[in-house]
């Protein structure tokens, strides 16, 4: 008998790593990406229900100073948006997943008509509707569960008055700097030309301030990334093994943006939704790109879209920073 016989035998009968249901449009979005030359998956992904969960613990992390920033600067200013917003007004939020932005604002606003929210994690929406039923009876809410880079249109009640959209987060750090431009150019059409449009920008600054803020100390940001490969096992089908990669992060100062990627820790293939996927020891599964716009640089992606830079409030150390945009002259 050959001394090798029983591993080659114990390995024939370890059963091959559990593969999930199968979700085609999960599938057919993550097998795109994957089976590209440089492998990517769509960031829409991140955001099943524990995605959802592990953001919402990243936005407290010490090191990921962009929400506290924010909700600094929207308290700030919600009088001075207040002020040049028609009474009446409804908030159209994109990428919503809770109301604690928007609360600041509807607050503030003159009686607002409306809260439209527009996400694509379902679930979070569905319960942020049930709790503003209870806190804000007399608020009006429309939630949208879609992938806001797709056309939509608003409720007939709410496109019939004066619209506030809100895109708060830096969100539109995420998308390539040709999609941001079609993304707003598409939110102009969507909220009417007499709406204004109130966007969070984070800015461009010092790695060592940045780095951190996507590689936290407690591994959040980590198992965030990671969640990614357990989603994709259970709605695409998929065997990976998410401790077989590791959470990198990199600044690429020619791009300007911060990039998240999952490196196999060694050579490997995994199956998704029936494919075979390859991995070289190294290779990246390019996940998320952070953009961090300078405020010049934003006000032209705005321009590019048709609007203009109407306000601007910014905290002390110039991190973040609040734009309030309506239609440019044309
Ligand atoms: N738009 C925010 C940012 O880029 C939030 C975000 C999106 C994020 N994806 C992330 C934060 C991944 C941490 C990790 O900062």
């Amino acid at each position: 008998m050959s001394p090798s016989l029983p591993t080659r035998l114990l390995a024939a009968e370890r059963p091959p790593p559990a593969a999930g249901a199968l979700r085609p449009e999960v599938a057919a979005l993550a097998l795109e990406g994957l089976l590209a030359p440089r492998k990517t998956v769509p960031p829409i992904l991140f955001y099943d229900a524990e995605g959802c969960r592990l953001f919402a613990r990243i936005t407290e992390l010490p090191e990921y100073y962009p929400t506290r920033t924010e909700r600094a600067l929207l308290t700030a200013s919600a009088g001075a948006v207040a002020a040049r917003t028609p009474v009446g007004a409804a908030l159209v939020e994109y990428g919503a997943s809770d109301e604690g932005k928007a609360l600041l604002l509807l607050d503030a606003l003159r009686d607002p008509r409306a809260y439209v929210a527009i996400d694509t994690a379902a679930e979070a929406l569905a319960a942020m509707a049930a709790r503003l039923a209870r806190s804000r009876p007399a608020l009006a809410v429309h939630v949208i569960a879609t992938d806001f880079l797709r056309p939509l249109a608003l409720p007939p009640a709410v496109a019939a008055g004066p619209v506030l959209g809100f895109f708060p987060g830096s969100t539109i750090g995420n998308l390539e700097p040709p999609v941001a431009v079609r993304f707003l150019a598409e939110a102009a059409a969507t909220l009417g030309t007499a709406a204004q449009f109130l966007v969070g920008i984070d800015l461009r600054k010092d790695p060592a301030i940045l780095l951190p803020a996507y590689d936290d100390r407690e591994g959040v940001t980590a198992a965030f990334n990671r969640n990614l490969l357990r989603r994709l096992n259970r709605d695409a089908a998929a065997t990976f093994d998410p401790g077989s990669f590791a959470h990198r992060v990199v600044w690429n100062d020619a791009e300007s943006r911060i990039e998240m990627h999952l490196e196999s820790r060694h050579a490997q293939t995994v199956q998704v939704a029936g494919r075979p996927v390859r991995f070289a020891r190294h290779e990246t599964i390019h996940t998320e790109n952070s953009y961090k716009h300078t405020p010049e640089g934003f006000a032209a992606l705005a321009g590019a879209a048709g609007w203009a830079v109407r306000e601007k409030w910014c905290d002390a150390q110039g991190w973040f920073a609040l734009c309030l945009l309506a239609r440019a002259a044309p």
